[in-house]
């Protein structure tokens, strides 16, 4: 590895990190959610899943939704043996009619959450040089990664907007702070959505319900697998899940890594700059064997 490259990814891997300041006067995550009701999209692995077992943990009732009924019993049956509560509501998110049904059964047997986070997802990496005829890969990504996301919120809102009591969270990425290359059908769905809820943060603010965008670096699940980025430094899923935790304990408008936070300061103050330096980190990461499929 050339020095330069080395150095890069010292610097990057330094700032991979939360960027939170301590605020001991927020209420804890137990007084945040214990009692309440609180629905995780994606529980059945990775992120989603550790999270839910934290909210559990914490006194929330965990309602887990995802497409593998299997691992959704599982996660149940550990919150259940902490002591916790949990419902397995399985669901395909990338389909209108599976967000309509999880969205009816929710209201019907739980009402309107207490805790939206919004958090299934999948990553595609591929640059735009071989996406030429892969049009697919976009209407994947916005399938599950906005639209799905979109879909529910639209359905669970108007009953914590009448609450006036709420607060929906996604997990977006640092990609979408940075512009990050090979990643234009994940990053565009990921900014549509955070889009979509800063507008929603606006609309609901009278009405008390609360937004917040979570911009998550580079987090050891299955879904980096693919990716081949090896060398660069990723956050564990406990150590994500409690960033995910922080923030339900905060409810700021957004949560990042002084990467992504630093990355769109300088995209804003020096556009060009920072795409110069970009393009040469796209060129200094080779395409991962899976991008060619
Ligand atoms: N890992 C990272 O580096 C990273 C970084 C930034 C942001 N994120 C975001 O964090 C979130 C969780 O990702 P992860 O890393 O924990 O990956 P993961 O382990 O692959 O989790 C993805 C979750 O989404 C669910 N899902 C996928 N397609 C679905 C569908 N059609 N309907 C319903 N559920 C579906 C999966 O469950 P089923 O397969 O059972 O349906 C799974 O529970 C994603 O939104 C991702 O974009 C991840």
């Amino acid at each position: 590895m050339s020095v330069r490259k080395r150095l890069t990814t010292r610097a990057i891997n330094a700032m991979t990190r939360p960027a939170v300041a301590p605020n001991p006067f927020a209420p804890t995550l137990e007084q945040r959610v214990s009692g309440k009701t609180a629905l995780v999209t994606g529980a059945s692995s990775g992120i989603g899943r550790a999270l839910a077992l934290r909210l559990g943990r914490a006194g929330a009732t965990v309602l887990v939704t995802a497409r593998r009924a299997e691992e959704l019993d599982l996660v149940v049956k550990e919150i259940e043996d902490a002591g916790g509560t949990a419902y397995s509501l399985p669901a395909d998110l990338a389909e209108e009619d599976g967000v309509n049904a999880l969205a009816d059964r929710v209201l019907a047997e739980h009402g309107a959450p207490d805790v939206l986070v919004l958090n299934a997802g999948r990553s595609i990496r591929r640059s735009i040089a071989r996406s030429e005829h892969r049009l697919h890969d976009y209407d994947r990504a916005l399938r599950i990664n906005y639209l799905g996301a979109v879909g529910l919120t639209l359905r669970l809102l108007p009953g914590m907007r009448e609450r006036r009591s709420g607060h929906v969270l996604t997990s977006s990425s640092v990609g979408v702070q940075s512009d990050l290359p090979r990643f234009s059908a994940y990053i565009g769905s990921k900014a549509a959505l955070d889009a979509f809820l800063r507008v929603a943060a606006v609309e609901c603010l009278a009405d008390r319900v609360k937004f917040t965008i979570v911009h998550l670096p580079l987090v050891d699940t299955e879904m980096i697998g693919p990716t081949g980025w090896d060398g660069f430094e990723s956050l564990s899923v406990d150590e994500a899940a409690d960033m995910i935790a922080e923030a339900i304990r905060r409810q700021p408008d957004h949560l990042g890594t002084a990467l992504g936070n630093l990355t769109a300061a300088g995209i804003t103050l020096a556009p060009r700059t920072f795409r110069r330096g970009l393009h040469y980190f796209h060129r200094a990461v080779p395409e991962s064997d899976a991008s060619k499929g």
